[in-house]
């Protein structure tokens, strides 16, 4: 059976049929959605009962893996899943659901911001890959927002004013919004800002694209709090509901999103629950801007 993607809106999520992803794909499969991903952004696949094995296999067809270290303040002994899975459920190592004050839980709560996979990494993330193993049945989407249609709805005024800024990003900023700010010094410098363009254009398609996420914490060469109100400003412009598609997961969906050009988030849901999430994360190829000399 072929490939097929039927779109969910016209230009943003598209949904995938006939493909296996517990088997190795051919590369005209791979050249099918890697195309997809460049038109849609988002793909979602359903019933893909797939091992960390291959979801890792399945991965690496567009790129190799990001390395998962400096993301979180989980210590490498209190880590469930193996290398290169990021563990984005509420789950510990006993695979129970962490408790309510857990500071791991409580950081990990930063996922619920707006946000562009590993854009705090001087390289931010290609694609980003989420196997639903275990869904909950209340909350617990995944909002997805469209960066090229935001884009393009801006004024020309705008667009040329915001065409070469520079953000700095760290998860210092996104928690720090949350008022999670007991970090030690070896996580301050672990999540040490980088810099990123604020516009960016995308290597296949050229499309220009915003380049937001909470991890934002000003703008280079501006007062942090102009800086912030701007960014706070196009984030809302940018998170309308006409650019955002909500997934709503059934166990063994797997969603796909190029960072590149979206952002997403997950919404709240009774953390008593267990909600298993992981991903894999294919890395991007390239700095957007230069980083300063450390
Ligand atoms: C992620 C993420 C959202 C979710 O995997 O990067 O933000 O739905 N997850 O768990
Ligand atoms: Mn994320």
């Amino acid at each position: 059976m072929a490939i097929g993607i039927r779109s969910l809106t016209p230009d943003f999520a598209g949904e995938v049929s006939g493909v296996d992803l517990t088997r190795p794909l051919t590369a005209t499969e791979v050249a099918g959605l890697e195309a997809g991903m460049d038109r849609y952004a988002v793909l979602i696949y359903h019933g893909q009962a797939v091992t960390d094995e291959q979801q890792k296999t399945f991965s690496l067809n567009f790129g190799a893996l990001e390395v998962t270290g400096g993301g979180n303040v989980t210590q490498a002994s209190q880590q469930r899943l193996g290398a290169f899975m990021a563990d984005v459920s509420n789950l510990g190592a006993d695979h129970k659901p962490l408790p309510r004050d857990d500071r791991r839980r409580m950081f990990n709560l930063g996922n619920q911001l707006w946000h562009s996979d590993s854009s705090f990494r001087a390289v931010p993330a290609k694609y980003s890959i989420l196997s639903g193993r275990t869904a909950v049945d209340k909350g617990g989407r995944t909002e997805f927002a469209d960066m090229r249609a935001a884009y393009d709805a801006l004024d020309a005024r705008t667009r040329s004013e915001i065409e070469d800024l520079v953000c700095e990003h760290s998860l210092i900023y996104s928690r720090g919004a949350l008022g999670f700010t007991d970090l030690t010094d070896e996580e301050r410098a672990m999540f040490k800002p980088v810099r990123q363009r604020l516009v960016r254009v995308h290597p296949v398609t050229r499309r220009k694209s915003l380049f937001l996420a909470s991890h934002i914490g000003t703008i280079v060469g501006w007062p942090m709090p102009e800086a912030r109100m701007f960014i706070r400003d196009l984030t809302e412009h940018a998170v309308q509901p006409r650019f955002v598609h909500k997934h709503v997961w059934t166990q063994y969906d797997m969603v796909m999103w190029d960072n590149r050009s979206t952002m997403h988030r997950v919404t709240r849901f009774d953390e008593t629950k267990v909600r298993d999430m992981r991903r894999t994360t294919v890395a991007g190829d390239g700095m957007t801007v230069e980083q300063l000399a450390a």
